[in-house]
């Protein structure tokens, strides 16, 4: 067990001396956890591979998925990466700082351990103003996977990561709960056209106005291999809870009229179920339910929050409705497929 650093830090009113600690233990070689817009973050200096190797043990994530390097200055990204081209240039001015990730043909100062052996580098600006200040002070990258165990929901929520990864990280900045609650959409910027890898909040849509076509790797809609999947990282199980989790995709009324026999069914068997949905069919449903939000935007911020909530209950079993493809909705429905490992009821 490691003796952590806990801090409560007001994003409205930072307290630059507690960052300050923070940021020394990072440039000292050691983790911290710290919120980002997206979710939390667990840090190490990206360029010193002994540091880095302490964010794979206290994850427990296997040491061929490559990590995101953060940094808080635009201009960091030519240290570290080449052949930034002039679409990159386009998406870094209008989505960065914020939650994009761009992966470039990488320089020799990033460790392999860094880039899971390969040769490209994954590279984010984050806008929340805490990760930009503890950056700042590091004076180093960082490198910063989700803070949850591998394969678990990431944590939203300064409560969730406490309780999660106290004792495994020299450590933790908590304050509020992340804005947009799906990790960064992640593109690789190395080939002609750009490609998602990971779907987030900036979408296909959004970057195909600035830039024109943006491909979706295909395994990353179920549509192929999942092992073939370009981001080492999709490929593993993910976002799950401990009940088993199933989507039910249909028109309103026969969704929860499926979900509701279901839930007869199961708890003739003594098992707990749980549902997910829209606020505005919450009181349709038996069982637990935990309302998701009025639109997209909501759902995609208390999703990995719901599912970690369902644990929390102790069900057995978890419901949730399907949402739309589009938008947000493409990176929703790509963690909770995964979250279900791609258990789907279609009505
Ligand atoms: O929002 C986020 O991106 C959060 C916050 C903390 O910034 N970070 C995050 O990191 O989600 P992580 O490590 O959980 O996910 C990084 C994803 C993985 O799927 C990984 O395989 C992919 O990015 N990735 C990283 N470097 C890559 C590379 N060079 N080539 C392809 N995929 C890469
Ligand atoms: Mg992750």
């Amino acid at each position: 067990m490691i003796n952590t650093k806990i801090s409560k830090i007001d994003e409205s009113n930072i307290d630059i001396e507690e960052i300050r600690k923070h940021a020394k233990l990072l440039s000292e070689g050691d983790t911290v956890i710290f919120p980002t817009e997206t979710v939390y973050g667990l840090g190490a200096n990206a360029l010193d591979e002994d540091a880095v190797k302490k964010i794979y043990e206290a994850k427990g994530r296997p040491s061929d998925n490559p990590l995101i390097v953060h940094i808080c200055e635009q201009d960091e990204v030519n240290k570290l990466a080449t052949d930034i081209n002039e679409k990159a240039k386009v998406l870094m001015d209008e989505f960065w700082p914020g939650p994009l990730t761009m992966i470039f043909k990488k320089k020799e100062i990033v460790p392999q351990r860094t880039s899971g052996g390969l040769d490209t580098v994954a590279i984010r600006m984050p806008s929340n103003p805490i990760a930009r200040e503890i950056i700042r002070q590091s004076g180093v990258p960082i490198a910063a996977p989700s803070a949850n165990i591998s394969g678990r929901p990431s944590p939203t929520k300064g409560k969730h990561v406490c309780d999660e990864m106290n004792g495994r990280v020299n450590g933790i900045i908590v304050a509020g709960d992340c804005d947009f609650g799906l990790e960064s959409t992640v593109v690789d910027m190395t080939s002609e056209k750009p490609m998602i890898l990971r779907p987030g909040s900036v979408t296909k849509e959004q970057m195909e106005l600035l830039i024109g076509e943006v491909l979706i790797d295909p395994s990353i809609e179920g549509k192929a291999d999942v092992k073939k999947a370009k981001a080492p990282g999709m490929k593993y199980t993910h976002y799950s809870p401990n009940g088993d989790v199933f989507i039910v995709r249909g028109e309103d009324s026969k969704v929860i009229n499926k979900i509701n026999s279901l839930i007869v069914e199961n708890e003739k068997k003594g098992l707990r179920c749980g549902v997910m949905c829209l606020n505005k069919n919450k009181e349709n449903y038996k069982g637990e339910v935990i309302g998701l939000g009025d639109n997209l935007e909501e759902v995609g911020s208390n999703l990995f929050n719901a599912l970690i909530e369902m644990d929390k209950k102790e069900m057995d079993i978890i419901y949730s409705e399907a949402f739309s493809n589009h938008g947000v909705g493409r990176a929703i429905m790509n963690r909770l497929m995964k979250s279900a490992g791609y258990k789907i009821i279609e009505l």
